[in-house]
């Protein structure tokens, strides 16, 4: 039996191409692809095994870590209409086993496991022993490969004549190991005022401008709604447009929109490729599955406009301490400039491809016999953008973390918050020049 995104694989992948290689450091682990610098996220786990494994190392001593922080995002990731059937059968909360003690981190490893439910379905496919019969049906093997997937190019990469071998780790069921690593990056900079959101601003032919202003918790306005819209009228049509997909046997993408607000200036840096957070925040989140497109600020609309109508004009205002005393009479750049944060709200928005398993499947072959054959038919998604809003969030959490700790340093969280301090207080005092 299929499921959606359960079947479906995930990938951890060389998204990033040579330029994110120009450095090791620059990925802090190749193997992962997460453009972190100072903290580490390994994930680990099949889409049908007995479990997901996320190890967050990098963390300070001291941050107050409960199981509800990380359950609180993986169940917010499982929501979202347009899911498939797996996310009935799953409920991701996420067991802390490592790293955390009465309620505080301790500065080693932190560990979460997120169980499968549905591994006991798939306990001959997923039997880490060799099989009996190795022609057994119970071993689900796939021969047929779907365009716009990781199958036939990672049977070809690894030389398995069995795509599950490929399609359960490119399965995106890995992002609940980036949602629980994300919690804790969430729980570490909400305590200094930062607070990362996400809203869906188009599925398919829908689109709903991201209203300006912003309200004050997008969060709450956008698990409001079942697509995660911020727009009322728009949500009604996103769904109609989901239940219309569904009937016709296909799938849709569609854009969200990534918001941290609260940082303050000077995260990342101009000075080399591997340091500027423009390129960090882009990568991150060109790594979740099935993203094409990443926009920051104004994004590819500003290159069809003048330098006068794109650029954020500058004002003095004092009350504005973690952007140095300045305000920008617009934010176009999407706070960031020269890789920097500008302490403006940082906007990036993520265009998401359609699914690539369809219940109406498209012509491919039969790797076993080499003649032409419709893919497989899987059970899945039809529309996953919601969800995938919570991994952005999450995959921004992990970069502005991942900054915050570069600019500020710190075994210990009275030791960041000290630095953080001393730093603001710098900044409200600075006069340039
Ligand atoms: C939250 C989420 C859920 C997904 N669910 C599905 C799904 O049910 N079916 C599917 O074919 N792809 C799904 N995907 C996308 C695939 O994982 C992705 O297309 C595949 O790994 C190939 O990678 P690429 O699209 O980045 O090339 C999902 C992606 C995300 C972020």
């Amino acid at each position: 039996m299929f499921s959606d995104e359960g079947t479906v694989s995930f990938e951890a992948r060389p998204s990033a191409g040579p330029f994110f290689c120009l450095q090791r450091s620059f990925l802090y682990q190749e193997s992962n692809h997460f453009v972190l610098r100072r903290l580490k996220l390994t994930t680990a786990g099949e889409s049908h095994g007995p479990a997901i494994v996320a190890i967050l190392d990098g963390v300070p001593a001291g941050l107050e870590l409960s199981p509800q922080d990380v359950a609180r995002e993986l169940i917010r990731r499982q929501g979202g209409y347009g899911r498939g059937g797996r996310m009935k059968i799953e409920k991701d909360l996420g067991e802390i086993f490592a790293g955390v003690r009465l309620g505080e981190t301790l500065g080693g490893p932190i560990a979460i496991r997120i169980p499968n439910r549905d591994f006991k379905n798939w306990q001959d496919a997923m039997s880490v022993e060799a099989p009996a019969a190795p022609d057994d049906e119970s071993l689900r093997r796939v021969t047929l490969p779907r365009p716009g997937h990781a199958d036939l190019v990672g049977m070809l990469k690894y030389r398995r004549a069995d795509a599950r071998d490929i399609l359960e780790r490119a399965s995106a069921r890995e992002t609940a190991a980036r949602v629980a690593g994300g919690a804790v990056a969430k729980r570490l900079l909400h305590g200094f005022g930062v607070r990362v959101e996400s809203h869906v601003v188009r599925i398919g032919q829908v689109h709903a401008p991201s209203p300006d202003p912003l309200p004050d918790s997008v969060q709450a306005s956008a698990d409001a709604s079942p697509v995660r819209c911020l727009d009322e009228a728009a949500s009604s049509r996103m769904v109609a447009e989901i239940d219309e997909a569904r009937r016709a046997g296909d799938s849709l993408g569609g854009v969200f929109e990534v918001i941290a607000r609260g940082l303050p200036v000077g995260l990342g840096s101009h000075v080399t490729a591997d340091v500027r957070l423009s390129g960090r925040i882009a990568g991150a989140l060109m790594s979740i599955h099935a993203m094409k497109g990443v926009e920051i600020g104004m994004g590819f609309a500003s290159a069809a406009a003048r330098g006068s109508g794109v650029h954020d004009e500058i004002e003095r205002d004092a009350s504005r301490r973690r952007a140095g005393g300045y305000r920008r009479r617009s934010n176009n750049a999407g706070g960031l400039e020269g890789g920097i944060t500008t302490g403006e709200p940082l906007v990036a928005r993520v265009a998401m491809k359609p699914l690539s398993s369809l219940r109406q499947p498209l012509d491919s072959v039969d790797t076993k016999s080499g003649e032409p054959a419709k893919a497989i038919r899987e059970r899945s998604d039809v529309c996953a953008v919601p969800a995938a809003a919570i991994v952005g969030e999450a995959m921004l959490a992990l970069v502005l973390a991942d900054a915050w700790l570069e600019k500020f340093g710190g075994d210990s969280m009275q030791e960041l918050e000290s630095n953080v301090e001393a730093y603001l207080a710098g900044l409200a005092t600075a006069t340039l020049g």
